[in-house]
């Protein structure tokens, strides 16, 4: 694949007890993006952090946040996250009553927006809002929980989704990322960018890791090195 693939170890999986120290461990290891699952125990059957925690971890940090919010409704957390620091924000169109307002409401904040798509959940949410997309997050298992196993059914679902970004940016679009959240390990991660995923997210793969030779940066090393060789 020729496009560059950004690494964004979702934080799920870290030690809250010290994610100060566990975000500037990804950064200095290369990490791209840092993922942040926020969870409401009703939009999904979990409940995690908000945007208290991202105003606590933003200063240690200097790469992008990259808000995954399983929420609903969506629309008054958006401008709380944007205060808290977050640089993009993704939300699953189910939760939003207007989806295409909810995606500007994210622009005027001065946050990268994008749609995150379940794996049951077609692709055709893109369709109308191509233009107010910066990314689109596919779910490769269902959200809720790190550690699950990643669905092969999303490879295909990913090469039609590069695809229709591909037609929308030959016809002079803007860019729009392509992000794979969810089992991904150097195992398929090949596969996952042959597909074409631009960006990966890794949670239990990277944190789930901490005491291997060389910490982070040799798990992170591991998933590039596997990515290219596919
Ligand atoms: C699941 C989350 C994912 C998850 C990824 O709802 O959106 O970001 O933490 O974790 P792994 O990589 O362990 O599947
Ligand atoms: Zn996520």
């Amino acid at each position: 694949m020729t496009h560059i693939l950004r690494l964004a170890p979702s934080i799920l999986s870290a030690d809250f007890a010290r994610l100060g120290e566990e975000v500037r461990a990804i950064e200095a290891a290369g990490a791209d993006l840092v993922h942040f699952d926020v969870m409401d125990n009703h939009y999904v059957p979990n409940l995690t952090i908000g945007p208290l925690v991202c105003e606590a971890i933003r200063p240690h940090v200097k790469i992008g946040i990259d808000v995954h919010l399983m929420v609903e409704p969506v629309d008054a957390l958006i401008p709380l996250f944007a205060k808290a620091g977050a640089n993009l924000i993704t939300f699953h169109p189910e939760a939003s009553r207007h989806v295409d307002r909810t995606l500007q409401l994210i622009r005027d904040h001065g946050c990268k927006a994008g749609l995150a798509l379940n794996p049951a959940t077609p692709l055709d949410w893109m369709t109308h809002v191509m233009e107010r997309l910066d990314i689109v997050l596919l779910m490769s298992v269902n959200p809720g929980f790190g550690g699950q196993s990643f669905i092969p059914a999303t490879l295909a679902k990913l090469r039609e989704a590069r695809r229709r970004i591909q037609v929308h940016t030959l016809a002079g679009g803007q860019p729009i990322w392509l992000e794979v959240d969810g089992g991904v390990k150097t195992g398929n991660i090949g596969e996952i960018v042959a597909a074409g995923a631009d960006t990966c997210v890794a949670g239990s793969a990277v944190f789930g890791n901490p005491d291997a030779d060389g910490g982070y940066r040799s798990v992170m090393d591991a998933l590039r090195r596997a990515a290219r060789t596919a």
